[in-house]
């Protein structure tokens, strides 16, 4: 039996350093080696949000004990790699750079292919790391910077079909926990506080609902949190606000998912219907319960990845790298870093649809 290839994987465009190692199966799926993840929140903690140069900073120191750990994790040798796949953005340039850099080097010093990936394409896969998924598929990818509709057609072949007008949904999931004084980062939090509180409480804006198809608004709903935020009295008017958030949220992705559906079949035409749902935010349960049940209602099959694999982590890097490899996409060492890459090249630029802020 020929080796089967083994992919190196490194992601570094925000506030996780991640190496990974992945080999592709007998079935020609992935089979993940090593997948390790070192978060810079405590870092970050005390200033509510990400400040580049320090998460840069922390990727350089990490970036090496961090591959060493996944090397020796999947006990894999550096010379049995087949290939350094690496995101090249959309992302943080100073963070992008010390990941890109790093990926070249190893490349260059084993003489294996280079791959550049996309962060989005990594999300966009991942739901590939347990499920087999057939193109094309319905995309949402929701995250702390993205928030779209996508037709994939491919590997690289995206189709945006809507995509956030100003702020993604991970994003309204943190400005609303910071405005609730909740600690960075917020989303995971909010999920968990909105468990006590009474959805009802808070009739909350849904901007642009009933109108520009799938894209999406979240801004005037963060300006409403705010001016409700200052007269919370005690915690019972916390939990509420979460709670009511979250349902508003739900109601928002279930009324656009299902314009999404409709734009994807027209597009598609009458083939097996699949909905894949990525990014950090596919890791809260409500939502997954709710996109679950609109499939069902509208046959589409839902796939999400698995909890673990919803954030930013190198598996998925190092799996768009292994389906690139099976193509010979491989890319030159001149590669550039690409801070506001987009998924679909011919779609508008738009704030949410392809720069992380
Ligand atoms: O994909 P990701 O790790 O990084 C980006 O590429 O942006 O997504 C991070 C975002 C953050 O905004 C975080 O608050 C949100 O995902 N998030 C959640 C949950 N877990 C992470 N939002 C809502 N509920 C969650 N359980
Ligand atoms: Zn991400």
């Amino acid at each position: 039996m020929s080796k089967k290839p083994i992919i190196l994987g490194i992601e570094s465009s925000c506030d996780e350093t991640a190496v990974a190692l992945i080999r592709e199966n007998k079935e020609g799926g992935p089979e993940i080696l090593s997948n390790i993840v070192s978060s810079q929140v405590d870092i970050h903690k005390e200033f509510g949000g990400v400040v580049p140069e320090l998460a840069a900073r922390a990727h350089i120191e990490k970036i090496d004990l961090i591959t060493k750990k996944a090397l020796d994790e999947s006990r894999i040798n550096l010379n049995d790699i087949d290939a350094v796949a690496t995101t090249a953005g959309p992302g943080l340039i100073v963070c992008l750079s010390v990941g890109i850099n790093f990926g070249k080097a190893i490349a260059a010093s084993l003489k294996k292919p280079f791959i550049a990936v996309n962060h989005l394409e990594g999300h966009a896969l991942s739901p590939k790391l347990n499920s087999k998924i057939d193109y094309p598929y319905l995309l949402l990818l929701i995250s702390g910077g993205h928030s779209q509709y996508l037709s994939v057609e491919g590997l690289g072949k995206y189709k945006r079909l809507g995509t956030t007008i100003d702020d993604a949904v991970g994003e309204a999931f943190d400005k609303t926990a910071k405005l609730l004084g909740v600690e960075f980062p917020g989303g995971p939090q909010i999920e968990i506080l909105a468990e006590k509180g009474d959805p009802t409480k808070f009739d909350l804006p849904k901007p642009i609902i009933n109108k520009g198809g799938c894209n999406l608004s979240f801004a005037g709903l963060k300006t409403a949190i705010l001016r409700i935020s200052k007269n919370i009295k005690n915690e019972k008017d916390k939990y509420d606000l979460a709670a009511s958030f979250q349902k508003t949220i739900e109601e928002i992705l279930y009324k656009k998912s299902k314009v999404s559906f409709e734009e994807f079949k027209k597009i598609n035409g009458n083939i097996k219907k699949t909905f894949v749902v990525a990014g950090g935010v596919a890791a809260n349960k409500k939502i997954r319960k709710m996109l679950t049940k609109l499939c069902i209602e509208e046959n589409f099959e839902p796939i999400f990845p698995p909890i673990n694999l919803c954030g930013d982590n190198a598996a998925m890097i190092a799996l768009a790298g292994l389906e690139k490899f099976k193509k010979n996409q491989f890319d030159d060492l001149s590669f550039p870093v690409k801070p506001r890459w987009q998924l679909d090249e011919n779609a508008v630029f738009l704030k949410g649809a392809g720069v992380k802020i």
